[in-house]
C-alpha cells in the first residue's frame, strides 16, 4: 500500500511526528540521511503502526500516494533548502512539501514562491508542544495555499492536540503565515516564562519564600485564572531537589538562559512592523543579560544598589499573582496586536479567535486564559486591542493596584522586573490621554523640519525655528 505521508529527518521531533501519524492509522514512509536513525526508530517503535522504511529520498518519494506529501523535519536554515533542492526533481505538479521545523517565516515565503514555480505546494507548518506534544498531539499552525490544506489538513487535524474534542490545528493563511504565528507564539512563550521567573524572584528575594514552598504556591495558582502549562511545570521544577547536593535544583542550575532564536526573531520583525511588543522584547533582553556572565560578575563587585528596605505589602503573594496575571495578559495582547500588523503587511487573513483556539491545547503557552481570549475575538468581534475587550479591561482593572504595588516594591528592593514593568508602562501608555510624543514631534520639527500635526485642525505644519518662529503650513516629510 502506498504511504500517505513521508517524513524525512528523524531526530526527536521528526521521529515523534512520524510515530504520531502511524499511531493515528496513517501509513508513514520514513527517511533519514543516516539509515541508522531510521532503523533505530523502526526497531523501537515499528509495531506502533504502518511504517515504510526507505533509504533514499528517491525511495521515499516513490513510496507515496499522489498528491505526495513529504514532511521535512531537519534543522531550520540551510539544511531545509538542501533537502528541498534534492526533492524538487523527484516530485510532480500538485505534490506538497511540508516544513514542520521552526523556520523563519521569510524563508518560508521565499520557498513557497520558489516551489510554486514548479507547480509544487510548499507548506510551512508551526508545530508546538515539544517532544511530547509531537508524539501525543501538538498544536499545529499550517500556512501555504488553501488548496494544499484540503489534501493535508485532515491528517494534521487528526494528529493534533484536541481541546473539548476540537482539533488544535487550522489553516492559518497563505505562505509564511503558519511559521509567523508560531514565531509569535514563541515570543509570547518567552514573555510568559520571564514573568513567571520575575514572580519567583520576588517571592524568593523579597519575601524569602523557598522553592519548595513556592512550588505549592504555583500549584495553588493552577486553580486560578493563571492556570497554564508553564505554571504547572514551574511548580514541578521548583519542587525538584538535586540528588547530589540536597539543594533545590533551581539553586544549582546556572542562571543564564539559552535561546535558539525564535524569540529574537519575533522582536526583530516587530521592530520592522513598528509593533510595540515591549514585554516580549524585554523577555528576550532579559535572557541576553542573564548570559553576559563576565559583565555580571564584575558588576556585582562594582555597581552600587542603594536599595531601600520596605515593608512588604500585606498579601504580597496574592499581589504578585495579580501582577503576573496582568503582565501575562499584556504579553498576549502585544503578540496578538503584532499578528494584526503582520496581517495588513503581508495580506494574510489572520483570524485571531481561531489562532487563540488552537493554542488552547498541545502548545507550550496553553492556558485557561486562551479560551477567554478566543471568546473576545469570536462572533466577528474585533477589539482594537485584546485589553480593550470588556472582559479583559475589567480583569486587568482589578489587578492594577497590586501590579503597581509589586513593581514599586521591586524597584525599591533592587529586584529587576523588566517584563512586569514594561507591561505596566505599555498599559499606561495605551490609556494615557497625552503622551510626551508631542514634545518629540516638536524636537523633530526643530532640528530636522520634520513637521507636525495640530490637535485643533487638519494639515501638516512647521515652525520656522531659526527665523521668526512663526508657523507655516508644510508638506509632511515625517
Ligand atoms: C514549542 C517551543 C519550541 C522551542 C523550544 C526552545 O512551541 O514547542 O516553542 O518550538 O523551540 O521551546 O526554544 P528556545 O531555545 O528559544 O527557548
Amino acid at each position: 500500500m502506498p504511504a500517505q505521508i513521508g517524513v524525512t529527518g528523524l531526530a526527536v521531533m521528526g521521529a515523534n511526528l512520524a510515530r504520531n501519524f502511524a499511531r493515528n492509522g496513517y501509513t508513514v514512509a520514513v527517511h533519514n540521511r543516516s539509515v541508522g536513525k531510521t532503523d533505530a526508530l523502526l526497531d523501537a517503535h515499528g509495531d506502533e503502526g504502518d511504517f515504510v522504511r526507505t533509504e533514499s529520498l528517491e525511495e521515499l518519494v516513490a513510496s507515496l500516494e499522489t498528491p505526495r506529501r513529504v514532511m521535512i523535519m531537519v534543522k531550520a536554515g540551510k539544511p531545509v533548502d538542501s533537502v528541498i533542492e534534492q526533492l524538487v526533481p523527484l516530485l510532480e505538479a500538485g505534490d506538497i512539501v511540508i516544513d514542520g521545523g521552526n523556520s523563519h517565516y521569510e524563508d518560508t515565503r521565499r520557498r513557497e514562491a520558489e516551489l510554486a514555480e514548479h507547480d509544487l505546494h510548499f507548506v510551512g507548518v508551526g508545530v508546538s508542544g515539544g517532544e511530547e506534544g509531537a508524539l501525543l498531539g501538538p498544536s499545529i499552525m499550517p500556512g501555504g495555499s488553501k488548496q494544499s490544506y484540503e489534501a493535508l489538513g485532515p491528517m494534521l487535524e487528526k494528529i493534533s492536540a484536541k481541546y473539548d474534542g476540537e482539533p488544535c490545528c487550522t489553516w492559518i493563511s497563505t505562505d509564511g503565515a503558519g511559521h509567523f504565528v508560531k514565531m509569535v507564539h514563541n515570543g509570547i512563550e518567552y514573555a510568559d516564562m520571564q514573568v513567571i521567573g520575575e514572580a519567583y524572584d520576588l517571592m524568593r528575594s523579597a519575601a524569602g519564600i523557598e522553592p519548595a514552598e513556592q512550588s505549592k504556591i504555583f500549584a495553588d495558582w493552577m486553580k486560578t485564572s493563571l492556570s497554564s502549562f508553564l505554571i504547572e511545570i514551574s511548580a514541578e521544577v521548583l519542587a525538584q531537589v538535586d540528588a547530589e547536593t540536597g539543594k533545590p535544583l533551581v539553586d544549582v542550575i546556572v542562571d543564564s538562559a539559552g535561546q535558539k532564536g525564535t524569540g529574537r526573531w519575533t522582536v526583530v520583525s516587530a521592530l520592522q512592523l513598528g509593533s510595540p511588543v515591549s514585554g516580549i522584547a524585554e523577555s528576550v533582553f532579559a535572557r541576553g543579560l542573564s548570559s553576559q556572565r563576565t559583565q555580571r560578575e564584575q558588576a556585582q563587585e562594582i555597581l552600587a544598589g542603594h536599595e531601600t528596605q520596605v515593608e512588604l505589602p500585606e498579601n504580597f503573594v496574592e499581589d504578585v499573582r495579580q501582577a503576573l496575571f496582568a503582565s501575562k495578559l499584556v504579553s498576549y495582547a502585544q503578540g496578538l496586536d503584532m499578528l494584526g500588523s503582520a496581517a495588513s503587511e503581508y495580506g494574510w487573513e489572520l483570524k485571531l479567535d481561531e489562532i487563540a483556539s488552537l493554542w488552547r491545547a498541545g502548545c507550550i503557552i496553553r492556558a485557561d486564559l486562551l479560551d477567554e481570549i478566543m471568546k473576545a475575538y469570536a462572533d466577528g468581534q474585533k477589539p482594537e486591542n485584546l485589553l480593550l475587550a470588556p472582559a479583559f479591561a475589567e480583569a486587568i482593572a482589578e489587578a492594577i493596584p497590586a501590579w503597581r504595588r509589586v513593581i514599586a516594591t521591586a524597584v525599591q528592593l533592587g529586584i529587576p522586573v523588566p517584563v512586569f514593568s514594561a507591561s505596566l508602562a505599555y498599559y499606561d501608555g495605551l490609556r494615557r490621554k497625552r503622551l510626551p510624543a508631542a514634545l518629540i514631534q516638536g524636537q523633530r520639527d526643530l532640528f530636522g523640519a520634520h513637521t507636525y500635526e495640530r490637535v485643533d485642525r487638519e494639515g501638516t505644519f512647521h515652525t520656522q525655528w531659526s527665523g521668526d518662529k512663526t508657523e507655516i503650513a508644510a508638506v509632511s516629510t515625517h
